[in-house]
């Protein structure tokens, strides 16, 4: 099968670098197939690391993939030993103290399909470091906490020569940069190509004028307005909010066709996948919008956190992910709603970090060990890792954050720091003792927390007490989960709806812990962890009656809408288990918010939107049900006619009204307006055979609602022509073609969706090595939830030939890909055997990456259990 199993890198095993970078200067003589690139580097020792034996260290230099044309130290030439990974100086080679060395290796980006390293795509170089591609450039000690400043010099003839820092220099045929801010080499980033500039400028508080600009290619230039005006908003915000100015003269962004992931925050040089900067109303919808502003900010804030302060090691990636999520977080809820981004991230955390937390490839926000660490970018690295920063902001305040973060940049600017000093600064800045806090960085696992309730009347009022109790599950490689800290938002409401006690933090350190009321009036009715103040499952059975008198009347937005959700969850939960009928508490409940005009309609669509089908079958998992995707999809249609059916005047009326007429505008209140116009939409469409999705298609000015009516005349059958005229319309617009590859298996009635993904696969425009296709394909399947597991297996076995497919040519996305297979556990046995044997088969293929070896392997694992 497999040459020796790959070796797993721990956390444990962390030791120093024994030398120091002092500077590197880089070369790169850029030709398609055989680019030369020559590198300068001076060492020094480390002082931080423990002497060797009386020879001193060798000199270990990563490199992968490098064709080595010569190399010296200190001007003399001298012959490394080369194995797969890298090569060794001998000590004995290499003078006491500080040296020079000096290499020059070919590499081949035209045939870089991997897109690590240095690649082509649509015939511009670029690079993509981050993790450790820049080993697949030169030799190097590719790890982030070996930090230098860098200059480089790129030779071509194509017009556009860009790198990280500063511009120093260029003339025909030639470009310099110099990058002043000592920076890990995973930040390194070079790009060259026939590009057009958009340009911008900023000046920051302290007077630096910065000059902006986004590089894309000719014809591209009208979709890039929104980036820009994101950028500035981002540099205006960070200094607002975090005191964080920019630190150099130029900031470039530039957008690129073929990207593994969605950007990347290269030093003064971010680069982007295509999709994340260019957007016009015709193009782009509004979550594209909304995704464009927070990645652009997110990227941005990379600046300070990540950059200026980086990484000792990988395992402490989320220092900078998770916080940098968090902040881009914030950032958009200043420019949007509150809540409305509340509720979305909430939603994305359940639907991709609870679930990658209850499967087989939980880890910890921090993890300990790795195999291929592209395959820890998780949902609960970043993700999670923003949550955990929420809580601690939620303990210690908006004071002591802000205190806590001014002395983290303080302390730690230009190093590469970790979980530890992190939770340091917090200690010390505000006093407080985080020892088991800090659980939450080290234990995998989402805790479940279960409520009791008590009520005593007396006199001088009635006591009213909580009794949480919280369990962690065991998760793969660890059996006990000692209790966290866990902030707990809590407001009581009295029984005609006024809040009689505000939001309260509640703090449970224990694993069983009660907190009193006193002094009520009446038996209150509570609201339990508002504002999802801690990412746990709140395990408690409530009356249809109560939530539906939280969802008319409470007053955290949040928990408002957390009770409808819960309201028509459960109301599925009947209608699948027992054939119930739709409820007409839910049903009620949701024409009350649709009706409520003082609510913003951004939130009244996401109160209309019903759990996914995928949330329902982790529900009745959940509950210890096996649950059948063909009766989740079916009921959960049948509900969605029934609410229209009994809301249908309601709903087309909202449907009118919500329209936005005149010039399109990307702000959150049109788009609010338009989301709720396409919820009314989706459920108009289950009782009138499509005919208001046909119309809206015919007539729709923007993306956002002519990709809105495709979706549902698709999931009604009636997208034929639609389908046609989308495509010839778009012909050429990759990121518009992309919607068009998505759309159609992912809302495609089930039995049709491995059919419709296999046509597509075969139609010219599958270009599966572009990794924005591949995903829109395979992606589109596995969000169709009883396509992707239909009874056939057919949905399975398509999926696994793309990805061994894909395998040997970009590794990094077919592993990242594969995580479609991860909640295999919850399915009935013959669902299991399925999988079970797509997984075996992709585990046996010769020569499989080690990055899907190491995720089919851990999916894979318990599966005989
Ligand atoms: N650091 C990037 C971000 O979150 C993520 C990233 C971009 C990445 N490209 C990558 C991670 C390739 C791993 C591999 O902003
Ligand atoms: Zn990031």
């Amino acid at each position: 099968m497999k040459d020796a199993a790959p070796q797993a890198t721990r956390l444990a095993d962390y030791a120093p670098y024994p030398f120091t970078v002092t500077g590197v200067e880089l070369t790169f003589r850029l030709s398609p197939s055989a680019t030369r690139v020559l590198a300068r580097i001076g060492f020094a020792p480390n002082p931080a690391r423990q002497p060797a034996g009386p020879g001193g260290h060798d000199l270990r230099l990563d490199g992968e993939k490098l064709a080595l044309l010569s190399a010296r130290v200190d001007g003399r030439p001298v012959r490394p030993v080369q194995d797969e990974a890298g090569l060794t100086v001998a000590a004995r080679d290499l003078p006491g103290g500080s040296f020079t060395w000096e290499a020059e290796v070919e590499i081949d980006p035209a045939g870089n399909t991997a897109l690590e390293g240095l690649y082509m795509s649509g015939g511009i170089y670029c690079t993509q470091c981050e993790a450790e591609g820049f080993r697949k450039i030169t030799f190097y000690p590719d790890r982030p906490d070996v930090m230098a400043p860098f200059r480089v010099r790129i030779e071509s003839d194509l017009p556009v020569l860009l790198s990280n820092g500063n511009p120093n220099g260029a003339g025909p045929g030639w470009a310099e940069w110099t990058d002043p801010w000592p920076k890990p080499a995973y930040l390194f980033a070079l790009v060259a190509g026939d590009l057009v500039a958009v340009r911008g400028s900023f000046t920051t508080t302290s007077g630096r004028p910065v000059a902006l600009a986004i590089w894309v290619r000719k014809g591209d230039e009208d979709r890039c307005p929104y980036a820009m005006d994101s950028l500035k908003r981002s540099m205006k915000w960070d200094e607002d909010t975090y005191g964080r100015e920019y630190d150099l003269d130029v900031f470039n962004i530039v957008a690129v066709d073929d990207f593994n992931m969605g950007a990347m925050e290269n030093k003064g040089l971010n680069i982007f996948n295509s999709k994340l900067v260019l957007a016009s109303p015709e193009t782009a919808t509004d979550a594209d919008f909304e995704r464009i502003e927070s990645v652009i900010a997110h990227e941005y804030f990379h600046n300070w956190t990540g950059n200026r302060i980086t990484c000792r090691d990988w395992f402490q990636l989320c220092l900078k992910e998770g916080l940098t999520v968090f902040r881009d977080q914030e950032f958009t809820k200043d420019m949007r709603s509150e809540p409305v981004k509340r509720i979305e991230d909430v939603l994305t955390l359940r639907a991709r970090q609870f679930r990658e937390d209850m499967g087989p490839l939980a880890h910890p926000v921090r993890p300990d060990s790795y195999i291929e660490i592209n395959n820890f970018y998780t949902a609960t690295v970043y993700e999670k890792g923003a949550e955990v920063i929420g809580m601690l902001k939620r303990l210690v305040g908006d004071d002591g954050y802000r205190k806590a973060l001014d002395l983290y940049f303080a302390r730690h600017d230009g190093e590469a720091a970790t979980i530890e000093d992190w939770l340091k600064v917090f200690e010390d800045a505000t006093g407080r003792d985080l020892t088991q806090f800090k659980r939450w960085y080290t234990d995998a696992g989402t805790p479940r927390l279960t409520v009791s309730e008590a009520w005593s009347p007396g006199k001088e009022g009635g006591t009213y007490t909580l009794t949480f109790h919280q369990k962690t599950p065991p998760t793969p490689g660890q059996d006990r989960k000692p209790p966290r800290v866990i902030p707990i938002a809590v407001g009581l409401l009295n029984p005609n709806g006024d809040e009689v006690v505000p939001t309260e933090m509640l703090e449970m350190t224990e694993v069983t812990q009660s907190f009193r009321f006193e002094g009520l009036a009446s038996r209150p009715v509570p609201s339990i962890l508002r504002g999802f103040s801690a990412p746990v499952v709140l395990d408690r059975e409530v009356a249809a009656k109560e939530r539906a008198f939280l969802l008319a009347h409470d007053t955290d937005p949040f928990n408002r809408w957390e009770a409808g959700r819960a309201l028509a969850r459960d109301a599925l939960a009947r209608m699948i288990g027992e054939a119930a009928d739709p409820s007409p508490a839910l049903i009620d409940g949701l024409g009350a918010v649709l009706a409520d005009e003082g609510l913003d309609p951004a939130f009244r669509a996401l109160c209309l939107h019903l759990p996914s089908e995928d949330d329902l079958a982790q529900a009745l998992h959940d509950a210890g049900r096996v649950p059948d995707p063909d009766r989740i999809h079916a009921e959960r249609l049948r509900l969605e006619a029934a609410i229209a059916r009994r809301l249908e005047p309601a709903l087309s009326a909202a449907f009118a009204a919500m329209a936005t007429p005149g010039p399109f505008s990307p702000d959150a209140a049109s788009a609010g307006r338009r989301a709720l116009r396409l919820a009314c939409l989706a459920l108009l469409t289950r009782i009138d055979g499509g005919h208001r999705a046909a119309a809206l298609f015919d007539t729709a000015g923007n993306m956002t609602e002519s990709a809105g009516a495709l979706a549902n005349l698709i999931a009604v059958g009636q997208a034929e022509a639609a389908l046609a005229a989308f495509h010839d319309r778009w012909n050429g617009n990759r990121l518009v073609i992309d919607k068009w590859f998505t759309l159609q298996p992912a809302l495609c009635p089930p039995d049709r969706a491995a059919g419709v993904a296999e046509r597509l696969a075969a139609h010219p425009d599958f270009d599966w090595k572009n990794p924005n296709r591949f995903r829109a394909l395979l992606g589109g399947l596995s969000a169709n939830h009883a396509g992707f597991h239909a009874a056939t297996g057919a949905g399975y076995r398509f999926y696994a030939d793309w990805l061994l497919r894909l395998d040997p040519v970009n590794p990094q996305t077919a592993a990242r890909m594969s995580t479609a297979f991860q909640s295999w556990a919850r399915y009935d046995a013959d669902r299991k055997a399925l999988i079970r044997a797509e997984l075996d088969r992709i585990l046996a293929t010769p020569g499989l990456s080690r990055d899907l070896t190491e995720m089919a392997g851990r999916i894979r694992g318990a599966a005989d259990a």
